[in-house]
């Protein structure tokens, strides 16, 4: 992997706030790395303002509605940035030969696309965009075994796990090369530790789920991200969305990785080893971490985060993870045991719930009840290619949709996680299940 020479970077999702970290992250950095291409959905003021500030050779802009208009801003700002449009345009900055870096922190499915363009077109790939391994994890992984192609985890806890791998060569080979449980055994590893702050309502009763408005949902007590990822945290599918992608990203089964709450945020992940020792990676909630080490990997660089203050410390905790609070931890477990068609499902109808109730359509404590609903309705299956992966999303979006549609308001907390279980392992022990 090049480190000295100049690195190319393209962003897809720069507009958001992995991609905004990115940026100043790359800020500090001049002379180690260049702006190769933007990309918004809609946001179109600030990927101007980012253009004007770092004249990348490319932007991309989803939207095409707002194309004309923007392209119009860029002639008469002087811009040399030539304006792409749509999910074609992504594809061309995720795979053109100049780009050696592709930061991937488009939010949703809406990133599987690009993202893996980057992936087979052999680039980099810092991976914030979970969905799109939580969705594809096979394909995904083994499109990472194409020549060139690293994939380098961004999301923290992740990023904090590779950290406390064994020795960056091997963790590396690891992550392109091994498959299934005895990748771990042979780094002795026992355990994979991923922890999770337990988001704002970890101490709300149960009761007033249903109240939660969408402000105090993406009001997390530690981070600052986009609105969906705030509200996977406060329903803790985050934490499972993560779990899923831990299984493909480090190629165990999801028995090998337990999810341990810590509220501080200090702590981002550890490893178990088999002889007692426990690794974990300490630092402020604070993505510009994780993005500097994916970005400078296998070296270092400065991210600009502070250093931690150890005597301002209130004390570090730990607590199991409350699975009747947070049914989606338990669903995750089990999509991430059986894989197939049902982490595509969770997801999808995660995405759409997720957003209705971003809308005000939907109140908080339906989000779980749509997806369970979801899931119980689309019978398991294993998708083998790309098209059938969007197939499966598509049709778990069009029934979570009308779910929330026919229900609005009146949707109840009726169907519980141990009945989805037996739902779920009965359908999937009709099929070949992959583990
Ligand atoms: N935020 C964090 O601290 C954090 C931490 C770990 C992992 N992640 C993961 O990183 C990803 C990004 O999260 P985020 O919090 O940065 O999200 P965000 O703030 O909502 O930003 C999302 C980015 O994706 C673009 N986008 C949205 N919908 C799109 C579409 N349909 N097509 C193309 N581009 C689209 C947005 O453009 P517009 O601005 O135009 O909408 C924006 O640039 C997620 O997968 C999340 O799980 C985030």
């Amino acid at each position: 992997m090049e480190t000295d020479s100049v690195q190319s970077v393209a962003i897809l999702g720069s507009t958001g706030s992995v991609g905004q970290n990115t940026l100043a992250v790359l800020a500090l950095h001049p002379e180690r790395y260049e702006l190769f291409a933007l990309s918004a959905n809609t946001s179109a003021d600030l990927l101007l303002e980012q253009c004007k500030q770092f004249h990348p050779r490319y932007a991309v802009l989803k939207d095409a509605s707002k194309a004309v208009g923007l392209a119009a801003r860029f002639k008469e700002q002087g811009l040399k940035t030539e304006l792409l449009v749509g999910e074609d345009g992504l594809s061309v900055i995720a795979s053109d030969d100049g780009v050696d870096t592709v930061m991937a922190a488009i939010v949703g499915g809406a990133g599987l696309s690009s993202t893996m363009a980057a992936v087979n077109a052999g680039k980099k790939v810092l991976l914030a965009n979970k969905e799109s391994l939580v969705m594809a994890g096979q394909l995904f992984m083994t499109a990472v075994e194409r020549p060139g192609a690293v994939l380098l985890p961004i999301d923290s806890e992740h990023n904090a796990i590779f950290q406390c791998m064994p020795d960056r060569t091997i963790s590396e080979d690891l992550l392109k090369t091994e498959s299934g449980v005895a990748s771990l055994d042979k780094l002795g590893i026992k355990k994979i530790l991923l922890t999770g702050s337990g988001g704002p309502f970890r101490q709300l009763p149960l009761l007033e789920f249903s109240l939660v408005t969408p402000s105090q949902a993406c009001a997390h007590p530690n981070w600052s991200m986009g609105k969906k990822i705030s509200v996977d945290s406060a329903t803790m599918m985050n934490k499972g969305l993560e779990l899923i992608e831990a299984c493909w990203m480090f190629s165990c089964a999801a028995d090998r990785v337990d999810i341990v709450v810590h509220p501080q945020s200090v702590i981002h992940s550890m490893v178990e080893y088999v002889d007692g020792s426990v690794l974990a990676q300490l630092g402020h909630p604070d993505m510009r971490t994780p993005i500097a080490h994916g970005l400078a990997f296998p070296s270092r660089m400065a991210s600009g985060v502070e250093s931690l203050s150890w005597s301002k410390m209130t004390g570090l905790t730990f607590e199991e993870p409350d699975t009747q609070r947070f049914p989606m931890l338990a669903l995750a477990r089990i999509a991430a045991t059986e894989r197939g068609s049902l982490p595509i499902v969770l997801n999808a109808a995660n995405e759409v719930a997720v957003d209705e109730f971003l809308h005000e359509r939907i109140k908080f404590s339906d989000i779980p009840v749509i997806i369970e609903r979801t899931v119980e309705k689309i019978p398991f299956e294993e998708p083998t290619s790309f098209e059938e992966i969007q197939q499966i999303d598509l049709r778990a979006r069009q029934l979570a949709l009308a779910s929330c549609t026919n229900n609005g308001h009146s949707v109840s907390l009726g169907t519980r996680v141990a009945k989805l279980h037996g739902a779920v392992t009965l359908n999937a022990t009709k099929h070949e299940v992959k583990h």
